[in-house]
């Protein structure tokens, strides 16, 4: 027996679908089956809640294998699904790193085993990122991987970003350098101006990061191959990235929260949990960033969550690494920040911030089945919150190992109360749900006979929904 279950009277943004509005939405069978007024199945409730498909993250670190005291495929998933997200791209930094098919099947079988989450794992673009040789792309991409990264280090050499542009190229597969040109950041520990003068740190100036993606889209334009850009935080890439669209390069670009809504400002701090790379920028710059969001220059919201283990993160500023969790703030920092107030004027509508944390993200990586369409036959990847509900980050309540958010104690607005994933609820009131025993073995006794794959999952399997015939279902 399958569950079916309606969401009545919900909002519906569902950007595919150019569609915002009130209505129900059935699940059956681990798909959606209706999204008009009719019902069947149990009724749920949703009066004031949206519904929108479950969101895409293009770029997290989940730090497995090698770093298991930072986070792990599971517990990384698990923070995924507690932010609303059914899909994360883990980039490429592990240890061992990404860079041959072998990591790639460890991290599928670790998420699939996890179930909290799709996992599209990013492999490097060079062997050990040490920015040389190509890494072994091609048995990757024979996994279903579609994107390349060495992100943390730049792709240095002109030449070998060409060759790997163009390699990628072969599979349609995309690109994503980190944007820092080295020789102009060499011991940099915060944004160059005035303020890192002031505090005697060694500065980052934008232009290192403006040098690399112009070089970028110089490159992918005239290989006619597709980029992406990561982390964008600078007014002025936002304006070359703004240009290379017009002009037709195939890029595409995301935006970190911490870039639209902190400022180098917090750096007068010293406290660590602000340290990041590329650094929190200034006032204008956050402003560009949103900017570029609100008129499509910067295609995806994604979080760049980087889990560090508080014996590391929590060292004097010099000492400490760079990167700040994101994975479970990053719907209410859109919604509080960007979302606002919707009837007095936001920076986004409710409809572009879907877009960009789970439509265009989706799109933009060729993941199918998330991103929505939310419609009759669609796989029910979805995410029900309260865009009104406020709440205070607890950085001891995160369901990451690491505790590094520069967001702790501050009220935000927009909670997740359900996730789902293929129809099985993977959070439930707000809260992980547990994952049926009989679906774990499943899934176990499946990963032996089976050889790991991207598309294993594909749409016509209906994940664990039995789970949900024994749970109450209350928004
Ligand atoms: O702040 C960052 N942390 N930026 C990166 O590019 C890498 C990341 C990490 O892996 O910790």
């Amino acid at each position: 027996m399958t569950a079916e279950f309606t969401f009545t009277d919900v909002r519906l943004v569902d950007p595919a679908a150019d569609r915002d509005e009130v209505t129900n939405v059935t699940v059956a069978g681990g798909i959606v089956t209706a999204t008009d007024r009719s019902s069947a199945g149990l009724r749920i409730d949703c009066a004031g809640l949206v519904l929108a498909p479950g969101l895409v993250d293009l770029h997290v670190h989940l730090r497995e294998p090698g770093r298991e005291d930072a986070e792990t495929v599971a517990s990384g998933t698990a923070a995924a699904a507690m932010g609303g997200f059914t899909a994360v791209c883990p980039m490429a930094n592990t240890d061992p790193v990404t860079d041959h098919a072998g990591v790639v099947e460890q991290v599928l079988r670790l998420a699939r085993e996890a179930g909290h989450c799709e996992v599209f794992p990013v492999g490097a673009v060079t062997r050990g990122l040490a920015g040389e040789e190509l890494a072994e792309m091609g048995a990757m991409a024979a996994l279903g991987v579609r994107c390349f990264s060495d992100d943390g280090m730049p792709v240095r050499s002109a030449q070998v970003m060409r060759r790997a542009l163009e390699y990628a190229k072969t599979w349609d597969a995309i690109i994503c350098n980190h944007a820092e040109e080295p020789t102009l950041t060499g011991g940099a520990e915060m944004n160059e101006g005035q303020l890192s003068t002031l505090l005697g740190l060694a500065g980052w100036p934008r232009e290192a990061e403006e040098i690399m993606i112009a070089r970028d889209l110089l490159l992918a334009h005239g290989l006619n191959a597709r980029l992406h850009v990561p982390h964008v935080s600078t007014a002025g890439s936002v304006a070359l990235l703004r240009q290379a669209k017009l002009r037709g390069t195939r890029v595409t670009a995301e935006a970190a929260p911490h870039h639209f809504t902190l400022t180098e400002e917090l750096v007068r701090t010293y406290d660590p949990v602000y340290r990041v790379n590329p650094p929190l920028r200034t006032r204008s710059d956050v402003e560009a960033v949103r900017a570029g969001l609100a008129d499509g220059t910067l295609d995806a919201i994604a979080t760049d969550h980087a889990p560090h283990p508080p014996e590391q993160k929590d060292q004097e500023w010099s000492q400490a690494p760079n990167g700040m969790l994101g994975l479970e703030t990053a719907l209410a920092l859109t919604l509080t920040e960007l979302v606002g107030d919707e009837d007095a004027g936001s920076v986004l509508s409710m409809k572009q911030a879907i877009a960009a944390l789970s439509t265009n993200p989706a799109r933009s990586r060729d993941i199918g089945g998330h991103g929505g369409p939310v419609e009759p036959g669609a796989p029910a990847n979805l995410v029900l919150f309260d865009p009104a509900a406020r709440w205070t980050v607890d950085d001891r309540a995160l369901q990451s190992r690491s505790r590094n958010t520069p967001y702790a104690g501050m009220q935000l607005r927009g909670r997740v109360i359900h996730t789902l994933l293929r129809g099985r609820f993977t959070v439930r009131d707000g809260a992980l749900a547990p994952r049926d025993a009989a679906e774990a073995d499943r899934m176990q006794s499946r990963d032996a006979g089976e050889a790991d794959g991207l598309q294993s999952r594909d749409a016509g399997e209906a994940d664990g929904l039995q789970s949900l015939d024994a749970v109450e279902v209350t928004p």
